[in-house]
């Protein structure tokens, strides 16, 4: 199957799932064996306005991995032209004329859509401010198949700064796709799930609740997806942010409470929300969930470009 623009969560359906998650597992035995040139003639072009680690440098260890080569700016923002104010758009339109594809990084939200609105060649949201994160909500459900075994029947608490997490709103999107979810909220007041994706889920039958205590929740989970508080969201509502911190922390108590079958994940870059005491545990999924980005970004850039 291919895709084209990958901007949004719910452009994947069940199938197209299934059918990434294989290509996923096969491209873990590529990457054992060294990896292949199939895609030696291919440019991928990655442009970041936001820093990061993981996406960026997974898709560009990806693209290395099945041959391909890149071409990319360390910080868009800086050294790229928008520093002397070219538009997202006139940027985009230029790098259709050197790459066959674009990963993009953007504070805007909606600014994989604009690139895509005039982008002739595939443009992948690598995370638009507090809209969404599609690739990581793929490598995240990847992670669940992997490590739990299923994803019907799931149960699953996002903890932590979920009204600006665009992983956990491109998550949860990706679940209403599946049977007999149930979506545990945890958050402060300030940080609880948008109204857009609750409606989302009511739509689509997704059970859901809203709770503040994590100590009730953890013995019922199947999954902790866990996430830092974003300092740099809040701007200058130093005290919002400061009311928000540290309110949940996964540590040696916590796994006391869970479930043995349990795993504890984290898109990362973690702060202090999960204690380093944690990371010794076998339910800590958060560093391979992270090794699982390649994989699914290998398979999806696969299914993007097509045959080599
Ligand atoms: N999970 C994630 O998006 O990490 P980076 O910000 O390091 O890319």
């Amino acid at each position: 199957m291919k895709l084209h623009h990958v901007v949004e969560a719910q452009q994947f359906d069940r199938p197209i799932l299934l059918e990434l998650f294989e290509a996923s597992r096969h491209m873990e035995d590529v990457v054992r064996k060294g990896g292949v040139t199939d895609y030696h003639r291919r440019i991928m072009a990655t442009l970041f306005y936001e820093p990061s680690t993981r996406t960026r440098f997974s898709f560009e260890a990806a693209m290395h991995r099945l041959g391909g080569r890149v071409i990319t700016t360390e910080n868009a923002a800086e050294f790229s032209s928008v520093s002397k104010g070219e538009t997202l758009e006139d940027t985009i339109r230029i790098l259709n004329g050197y790459a066959d594809i674009i990963v993009i990084r953007h504070y805007e939200v909606g600014a994989a859509q604009r690139a895509a609105a005039v982008s002739r060649v595939p443009i992948v949201n690598a995370g638009d401010g507090v809209g969404q994160h599609p690739t990581q909500a793929l490598l995240d459900l990847y992670t669940i198949q992997k490590e739990i075994g299923a994803i019907d029947g799931l149960r699953i608490a996002m903890v932590g700064d979920l009204a600006q997490g665009r992983t956990v709103r491109s998550l949860a999107y990706l679940l209403g796709k599946f049977h007999d979810i149930k979506i545990y909220f945890v958050a402060p007041a300030l940080l609880q799930m948008k109204d857009d994706i609750l409606e989302y889920l009511r739509e689509r039958k997704v059970a859901y609740e809203e709770e503040s205590d994590l100590e009730k929740v953890l013995p019922q989970v199947h999954v902790v997806y866990q996430t830092r508080v974003q300092k740099e969201r809040f701007g200058d509502r130093i005290s919002d942010y400061e009311k928000c911190r540290g309110l949940y922390v996964i540590n040696r108590e916590s796994l006391k409470l869970m479930r043995q079958d349990a795993i504890i994940m984290h898109p990362l870059p973690r702060v202090d929300e999960i204690a380093m005491e944690v990371d010794q545990d076998p339910r800590a999924a958060y560093f391979r969930q992270a090794q699982n980005g390649l994989y699914v970004r290998m398979a999806l850039l696969k299914m993007v470009l097509g045959s080599a």
